[in-house]
């Protein structure tokens, strides 16, 4: 039965809720269940007054919605993206722009990026330590960084470095400044948003380079990078897409896919060295070609440790009837990602780490929810969990992660994801050949 009042939540002023949300987010979020259940409206900076939901049917409801109905809300980080990025449009100019970035991010197309994803992988393991413990995520990040450079940016040699050298840094001041309302004001050089603005230009004048050159040198059809993809689009016009709303995307698509890909990875070396008995049989199946395990391994990662807690949307029909609750215009709503994947009913034992739940099964979208859904769903979805198989495929070809049983590494949020609060540490041994034929043997 549908009621008119919104879900009842914590009186707490904002800033007390924040901070809350913020140093223990997931305890924060079962407690507010417990005690409210699995709706209630929060507090917090960014989002304001806004109600969260976890139950599955009205969480498929909200996805399912029409964009006239309930948009995506995301208004700072499209301002730090520029006004063509994917998550600073909205409606029909949202739907153009999907259509055209879609296809480079499906079936054939993936296959031609493994390489790259292998090399970089390999550039990486090469500098490994072995026995001893360091960080694993500034090497995932280092992998995912280089494999959109090349893959989605077509970028090579002299323009690859540069960017490598300018992105990183740029991205994380834009996520720091886009939770800031108030800090895009150019106070002079030296100032956050003075400093946002010369990255820009530094990094328009990079992006007019690589069109220029894709351009000039032809064989564009020939060429797989999502750039040259982007070059050769047309929207149902028949018009290109303008050279600035190609900067805007792939920055759009770098800063969506480049930290989350690498923090997941980092959870998937936390997580597996605290199973041995996962990473044996992964290790094994790895030996003999398979790959059943490792892609529900993958899967399970991101249910336990979903490096994104929740995405938004804002109602923009002047009702929106969703579940219970019946939200007026302007209702911001929040799907809590993280409460969901912590649903019993839905994922018996939810804290347990259990790869083999998923194992020859494919999870229901509206209910593993990671990518999110509906017409947001990440687009970048089969280009990530192609780099997660290749990574770690590779990684468990060459070493040997040392289990461990220290503490759980706890969640510590970075700016775009929730990371693993050491790093992912890690200790390996490289394989050598007879243990990788030895191990091939022990699991036909
Ligand atoms: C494990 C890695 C990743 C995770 C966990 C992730 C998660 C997400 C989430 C939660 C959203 C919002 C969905 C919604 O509002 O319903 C999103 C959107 C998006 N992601 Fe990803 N993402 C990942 C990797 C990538 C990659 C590799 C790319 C591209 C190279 C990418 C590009 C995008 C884009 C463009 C959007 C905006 C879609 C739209 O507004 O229509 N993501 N992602």
């Amino acid at each position: 039965m549908t009621t008119l009042a919104l879900p009842p939540g914590p009186a707490l002023p904002r800033a007390v809720q924040a901070a809350y949300a913020l140093t223990a987010s997931q305890r924060a979020l079962r407690h507010l269940r417990a005690r409210y259940g699995d709706a209630f409206t929060v507090n917090l900076p960014v989002f304001g007054r806004a109600v969260m939901i976890s139950d599955p049917a009205e969480i498929r409801q909200l996805f399912q919605t029409r964009p006239e109905a309930a948009e995506n809300i995301e208004p700072n980080l499209g301002r730090m993206l520029g006004p063509g990025s994917m998550f600073a449009l909205t409606g029909e100019e949202h739907r153009r722009q999907r259509k055209l970035l879609v296809p480079p991010f499906h079936g054939r197309r993936l296959a031609a990026y493994e390489r790259i994803v292998e090399e970089e992988t390999l550039r990486e393991l090469a500098a490994w330590p072995q026995e001893r413990a360091f960080a694993v995520q500034p090497s995932t990040m280092r992998i995912t960084l280089n494999a959109i450079l090349r893959a989605v940016f077509g970028a090579e040699g002299d323009d690859l470095a540069v960017l490598r050298d300018l992105l990183p840094g740029w991205v994380a001041l834009g996520s720091r400044l886009a939770t800031l309302p108030m800090a895009q004001v150019d106070l002079g050089r030296w100032s956050p948003w003075g400093r946002f603005l010369r990255y820009r230009r530094a990094y328009d004048a990079i992006i007019d380079r690589l069109i220029a050159t894709a351009l000039r040198d032809g064989g564009l059809d020939e060429r797989d990078d999502v750039l040259a993809l982007m070059l050769q689009a047309r929207y149902d016009d028949g018009t290109a897409m303008s050279h600035r709303d190609i900067a805007d995307q792939l920055l759009t698509l770098l800063t969506a896919g480049h930290e989350t890909t690498a923090t997941t990875l980092a959870w998937a070396v936390e997580r597996l060295r605290r199973h041995p008995a996962v990473l044996r049989d992964l290790t094994a199946e790895v030996d003999a070609g398979g790959r059943e395990l490792r892609e529900a391994t993958i899967t399970e990662v991101q249910r336990v440790r979903p490096v994104i807690d929740l995405v938004g949307r804002i109602v923009t029909a002047e009702t929106l009837e969703l579940g219970r609750w019946r939200l007026p215009r302007g209702s911001r709503v929040l799907v809590s990602i993280a409460l969901i994947h912590d649903n019993a009913e839905l994922f018996p034992e939810p804290r347990r780490f259990d790869p083999y739940r998923f194992a020859g099964t494919k999870p229901d979208l509206y209910q593993w929810i990671p990518f999110g859904g509906g017409t947001r769903r990440c687009i970048g979805a089969a280009f990530a969990n192609m780099e997660m198989h290749v990574v770690l495929r590779t990684m468990l070809r060459d070493f040997t992660l040392v289990p461990t049983d220290e503490k759980d590494e706890r969640r510590h949020f970075r700016g775009v994801a929730n990371a693993p609060s050491k790093g992912g540490q890690v200790v390996v041994r490289r394989r050598t050949a007879t243990e990788r034929s030895g191990d091939a043997a022990a699991h036909p």
